[in-house]
This record gives C-alpha cells, structure tokens and sequence, in this order.
C-alpha cells in the first residue's frame, strides 16, 4: 500500500464517524418562524414594537383596541451560535446508566415526581396529554385561542387569532415538559438552542386536567417569549450546560432531565467506570450516599430545591451533594415570604419552625420521605412515620375518634393550603394550587372539619 494512503483512509474514517455521530445528535434547531402576515389589530410584539409608546398603552390596557383583538409576544430572534462552547456532562450519565447494578432502584424511582419532572415532549408523556376531551384553551376576548395538536411525534400549540374576517394561526412544537402532572405541567420549546416557556400550562386538581395560561401570565394574549431562565432548571433537572453570560441559552445536546439519581449523589461516570473495572467490589467507591453526611448537609441537598432563595451566590448546577449550600443560596429570612414561598418551595423552612423538628434530635426529610419510591397519597403509611415518635393517643382526638386516626395524622397537622405564590389567571379568574403546610402544629378549624367527614362515614 502506497504511504499516503493509510493517512488518507484513516481521515476518510474519522469523517464517517464524525457524520455518523453528527446524524446520531443533530442539533436541535425549532426557530420559530414569525406569522405570515400581521394581523390587524393585533399587537404583534416582536422586540423592536414591544416598546413603542402604542404597544405599552396595549399592554397596560388603555389602548381601545386591546378589547378588540389581543396582543402576541413573541421570542427574540437567537443570536449566533457559540461555536467554541464545548459539550460536557459534568460526568452525568443519566439514570439509565444506574440500572444494570441498581435494577430495582430504578424500577421504583421512575415512578417517582422527581424521576419525572422534566421529559422530553414525546411519546407516552405527550400521548396521554393529547388524549384529553378539551384540547383548546379560549381566552377572555375569544379572539386568540390555542389548540393542542399532536405534531410528529411531539404536540404543538397552535396559536389561533381572530382579527375581523381573518383568522391567522402559527405553531410552536413543544420539546420538554416540566412538572410531574400532579400539580400541572410547563412546556418549553427550543428557538434555536435558547430555551423558552410556552404560554399553555396544564393545570392538574381534584377536577382533573384542563389546560391554562401559564403562571403568572395574564389573560387575553399570546406570550412565547419568557425566556427559561437556570434558576427553573437548577430545580427541575439534573444537568444543563448553560452558556455563560446568557439569559436562556444552552447546549441543546447534552442536558440531563429530571432530578434523577446522580442529582442527589453526584455524578456517576467514575463511580461507573470503577465498578465495571473492578467487578468483584462490593464497597462503593467515587458516589456518595447522603445518608452517610451530618444531617446538616442531608439538609442542604434537599434545601437547593425546597427552600425560597433570596439571592445565588454560585451557580446551583456547580452544587454537589456533602456541599455546604451557604456557599451556594442566600435563603429568604422575611416571615411574610415563608408564608407562601416560590410555588411552595418552602418545605423545609415550615418544617423548621414546628415543634416536631426544633425539639426532636435528628428530624430531616428522609424521616418522612423515602426519595426512592412513590409514596404520594399513602396517609396510612405517613402515620407510621409520624408514630415513629408519637402514640396515637398521645393526640387529643384520639378519645372521640379512637384508632381510626392512625389511618391520616396528616390531614389535620399537615394540612393542605391554597399556594398564594403560584397565581394562575383563567378565564374566570385566579387560582391557586393546593400545596402541603408542612408547619406540623394544631390546626383546631381544619381539625374540625376533618373530624366531622370522619364521623359522618
Ligand atoms: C457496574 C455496576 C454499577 C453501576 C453501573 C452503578 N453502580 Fe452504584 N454501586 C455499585 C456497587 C458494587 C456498589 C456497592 C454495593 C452496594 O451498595 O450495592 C454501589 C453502591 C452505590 C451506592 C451506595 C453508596 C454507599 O456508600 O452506600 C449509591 C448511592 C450508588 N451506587 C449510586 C449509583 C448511581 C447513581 C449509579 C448510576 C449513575 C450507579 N450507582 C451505577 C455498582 C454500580
Ligand atoms: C434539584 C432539585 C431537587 C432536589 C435536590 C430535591 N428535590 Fe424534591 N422535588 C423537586 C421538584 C422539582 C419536585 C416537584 C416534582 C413534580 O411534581 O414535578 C419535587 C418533589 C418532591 C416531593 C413530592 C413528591 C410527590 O410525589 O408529590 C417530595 C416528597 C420531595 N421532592 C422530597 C425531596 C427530598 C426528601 C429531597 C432531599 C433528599 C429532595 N426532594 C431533593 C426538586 C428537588
Ligand atoms: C427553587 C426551586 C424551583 C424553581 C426555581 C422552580 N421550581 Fe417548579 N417546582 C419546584 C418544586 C419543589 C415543586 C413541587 C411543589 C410541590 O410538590 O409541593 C415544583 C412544581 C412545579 C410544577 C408542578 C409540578 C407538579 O407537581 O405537577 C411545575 C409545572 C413547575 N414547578 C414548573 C416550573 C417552571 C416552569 C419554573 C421556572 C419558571 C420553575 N418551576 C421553577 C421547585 C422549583
Ligand atoms: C432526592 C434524592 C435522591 C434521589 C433522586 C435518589 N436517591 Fe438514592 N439516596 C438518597 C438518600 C437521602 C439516601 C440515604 C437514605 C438513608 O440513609 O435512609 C440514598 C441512598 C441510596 C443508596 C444506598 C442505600 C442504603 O441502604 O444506604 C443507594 C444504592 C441509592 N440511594 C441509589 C439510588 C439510585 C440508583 C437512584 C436512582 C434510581 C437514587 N438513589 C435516587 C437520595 C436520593
Ligand atoms: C423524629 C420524631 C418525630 C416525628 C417523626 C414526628 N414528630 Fe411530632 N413532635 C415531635 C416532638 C419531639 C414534638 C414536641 C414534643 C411534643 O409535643 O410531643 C412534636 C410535636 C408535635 C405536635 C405538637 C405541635 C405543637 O405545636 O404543639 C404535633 C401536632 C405533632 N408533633 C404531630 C406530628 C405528626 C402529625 C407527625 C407525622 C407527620 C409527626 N408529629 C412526626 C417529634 C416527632
Ligand atoms: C381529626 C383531626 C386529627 C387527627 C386525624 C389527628 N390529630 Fe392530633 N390533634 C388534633 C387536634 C385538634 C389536637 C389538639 C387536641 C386538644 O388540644 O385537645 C391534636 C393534638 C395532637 C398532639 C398533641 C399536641 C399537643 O398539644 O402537644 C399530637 C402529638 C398529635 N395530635 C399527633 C397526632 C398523630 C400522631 C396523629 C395520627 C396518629 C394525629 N394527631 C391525628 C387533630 C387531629
Ligand atoms: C414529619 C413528616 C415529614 C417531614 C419531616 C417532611 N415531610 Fe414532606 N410531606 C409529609 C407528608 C405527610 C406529605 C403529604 C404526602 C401526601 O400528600 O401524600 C408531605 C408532602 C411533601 C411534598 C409534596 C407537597 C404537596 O403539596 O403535594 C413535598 C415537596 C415535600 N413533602 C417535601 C419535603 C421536604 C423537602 C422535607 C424536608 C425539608 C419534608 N418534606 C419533610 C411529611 C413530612
């Protein structure tokens, strides 16, 4: 063989790779393609028009024609591509890579709201979604509405306006959804590889599902422009590598979704790669188990996700578990904020300020909650946890109620309130979710009413 060949062979070969993986992890790239023509009367608010004089007297209300149409924001056109940012996964593998020595583990958690609160938009997630009776969402005017329609696999809000005889209509194809669906559910979408909110949430109650606009979003408009700021996946994802300097722009190849495994014990590639090599080990070796760290730091891990931050000192995503999250959040002090909370995010300062916790040694989360399983709505087997430390007769109700209240401790002493930091504008009006107090004290009202229901039964 000629000496210039091999090198020629070995570069044609590469390239096949390179094309390969290229195919195998294109990168995605939805840009939202603005309306085909404007509608009149329609507030078309698209960066540059958004500040003029006409466009904020719409917004703000005082324009007659607000109550004719409504108004449309849509995102900034993306800037160009960083092209030097590297791909890096932090070492994360996803929970996948968790099964082969962990099986069970995996079975159990992937029932679990963390494992699922954020997914791609495909598949089961988006199947279940599309199978709803009401697939529209008509705000206040009538004049826009929103149609859920499934998309290739995915699904996509379909924009509808009405402005005098003509009606206009644009899609945006949903790529991720947040939120287990217990409460509701957000959908985000790529513009390019800058990550915004849809203006269509699903709003999830005792009534079932029905789709509204998204929190804090007012009614009679459009808006796909919020951009999907860290903060929101700090919480709701494992890994996402951010592009500095940014507001809302990411690799779109290499996040890590949900708040899986490696979340609460750290990136697992070494651990991984230890354990393939050395077979025969039985003691783990490069993971950490929160259970082994002083119950401050067990606390940190769930407080980076269930405590109000005031302020960011270092990006959360840089945070490992054993962590001192001091390092990382400022937490919110003010007594009025605790109240409610960031969407109720306010777990364990509530937890904090009861008796339960101030006067018994070691109280955390784990107490209560077993981050492996899915254990929502089973009030018999939270008891238990309470009567870990608590004789059901030590409860005033136990004389007029007897056994029966070792069945729900909860609805009483943890009692499930409107979340007034979470807002959602409807149609009708506002609403809030309803969320767990997890402030463990006597609540005599609530008391009352659950005691009633029981005796009626
Ligand atoms: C090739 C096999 C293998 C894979 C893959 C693997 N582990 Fe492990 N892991 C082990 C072994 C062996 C142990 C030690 C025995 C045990 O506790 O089961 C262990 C223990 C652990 C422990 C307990 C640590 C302690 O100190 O108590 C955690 C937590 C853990 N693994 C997490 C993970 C996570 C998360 C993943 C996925 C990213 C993962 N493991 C993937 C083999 C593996
Ligand atoms: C990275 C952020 C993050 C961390 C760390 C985290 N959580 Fe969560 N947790 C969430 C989010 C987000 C949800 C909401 C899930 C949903 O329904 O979409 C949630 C939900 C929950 C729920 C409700 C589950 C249900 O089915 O209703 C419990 C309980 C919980 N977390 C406990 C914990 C405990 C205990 C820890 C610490 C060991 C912890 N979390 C750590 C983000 C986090
Ligand atoms: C400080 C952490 C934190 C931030 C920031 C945060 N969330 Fe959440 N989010 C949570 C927790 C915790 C819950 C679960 C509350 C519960 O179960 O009581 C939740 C619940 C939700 C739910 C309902 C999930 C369900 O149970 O069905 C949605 C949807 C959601 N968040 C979307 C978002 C979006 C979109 C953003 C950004 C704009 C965001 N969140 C920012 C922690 C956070
Ligand atoms: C929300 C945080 C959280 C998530 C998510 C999570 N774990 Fe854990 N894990 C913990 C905590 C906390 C402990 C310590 C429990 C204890 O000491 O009771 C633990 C303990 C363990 C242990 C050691 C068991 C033992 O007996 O000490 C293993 C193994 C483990 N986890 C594997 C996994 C795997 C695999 C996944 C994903 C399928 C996972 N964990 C997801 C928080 C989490
Ligand atoms: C780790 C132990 C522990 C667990 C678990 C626990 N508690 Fe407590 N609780 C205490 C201690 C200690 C006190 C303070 C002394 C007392 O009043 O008995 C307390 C106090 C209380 C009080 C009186 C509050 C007040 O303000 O006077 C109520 C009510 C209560 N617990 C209910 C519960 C319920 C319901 C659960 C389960 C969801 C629970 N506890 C779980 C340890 C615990
Ligand atoms: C129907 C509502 C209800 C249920 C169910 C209930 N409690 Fe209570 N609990 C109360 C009320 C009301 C009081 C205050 C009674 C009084 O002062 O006479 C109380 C008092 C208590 C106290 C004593 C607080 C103090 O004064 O120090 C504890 C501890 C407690 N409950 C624990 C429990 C536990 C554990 C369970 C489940 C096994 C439970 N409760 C179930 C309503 C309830
Ligand atoms: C004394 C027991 C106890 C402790 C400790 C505890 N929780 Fe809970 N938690 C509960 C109970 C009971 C529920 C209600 C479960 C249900 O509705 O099925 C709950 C529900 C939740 C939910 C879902 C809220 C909702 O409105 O649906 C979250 C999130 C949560 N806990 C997080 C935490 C975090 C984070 C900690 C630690 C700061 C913690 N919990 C400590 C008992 C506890």
């Amino acid at each position: 063989m000629p000496q210039k060949t091999i090198p020629a062979i070995v570069l044609l070969l590469l390239a096949a790779v390179a094309a390969w993986w290229f195919l195998q992890n294109p990168l995605k790239t939805s840009t939202v393609q603005p309306l085909a023509e404007k509608p009149e009367g329609v507030f078309y608010l698209n960066p540059t028009e958004r500040r003029t004089p006409q466009a904020q007297a719409f917004i703000h209300g005082q324009s007659p024609t607000q109550r004719q149409v409504g108004w449309v924001k849509l995102p900034k056109v993306p800037p160009p591509r960083d092209a030097n940012s590297d791909p890096t996964s932090a070492g994360y593998l996803g929970t996948d890579a968790c099964a082969e020595c962990h099986q069970d583990y995996v079975n159990d958690f992937q029932k679990t709201a963390h494992f699922h609160t954020s997914q791609e938009a495909q598949g089961d997630a988006v199947r279940t979604l599309l199978e709803m009776n009401r697939d529209t969402l008509v705000t206040a005017g009538g004049k826009i509405s929103f149609q859920m329609t499934p998309d290739n696999g995915k699904f996509s809000q379909h924009l509808v306006v009405k402005a005098k005889e003509n009606t206009f209509s644009q899609h945006f194809t949903m790529d991720l959804i947040t939120g287990s669906g217990k409460l509701g559910q957000s959908y985000l979408y790529w513009n390019d590889d800058h990550l915004y909110q849809a203006h269509v949430s699903l709003f999830h109650d005792e009534n079932g599902n029905r789709w509204m606009n998204s929190p804090g979003f007012p009614d009679g408009g459009a808006d796909y422009s919020r951009p999907i700021e860290q903060r929101c996946l700090d919480c709701h994802a494992t890994f996402f590598q951010w592009v500095n300097g940014t507001v809302n722009q990411y690799r779109p190849d290499n996040y890590v979704l949900g708040v899986s495994c490696e979340k609460c014990h750290g990136p697992g590639k070494q651990h991984v790669d230890f354990h393939h090599a050395h077979p025969e080990a039985d003691e783990s070796h490069h993971i950490t188990n929160p259970g082994n760290l002083p119950t401050e730091r067990l606390d940190d891990l769930c407080s980076l996700c269930h405590a109000p931050a005031k302020r960011l000192k270092k990006p959360p995503f840089s945070y490992r578990p054993g962590d001192n999250i001091d390092d990382f959040l400022e937490f919110e002090q003010d007594p009025r904020a605790l109240q409610g909370g960031v969407h109720s995010t306010n777990q364990r300062l509530r937890l904090s300020q009861s008796a339960c916790f101030q006067q018994s040694e070691a109280m955390t989360c784990i107490t209560c909650h077993n981050p492996h399983q899915h254990e929502r709505g089973n009030s018999a087997l939270f008891s238990q946890r309470c009567m870990q430390c608590h004789e059901s007769q030590a409860c005033g109700k136990f004389t007029t109620l007897g056994k029966q209240i070792e069945q729900n401790c909860i609805d009483c002493h943890l009692p499930r309130r409107e979340d007034e930091g979470t807002q959602m504008n409807v149609a009708q009006g506002a609403i809030f979710p309803l969320l767990r107090d997890h402030l463990i004290q006597v609540y005599p009202e609530i008391s009352s009413q659950v005691e009633a229901q029981l005796l009626t039964n």
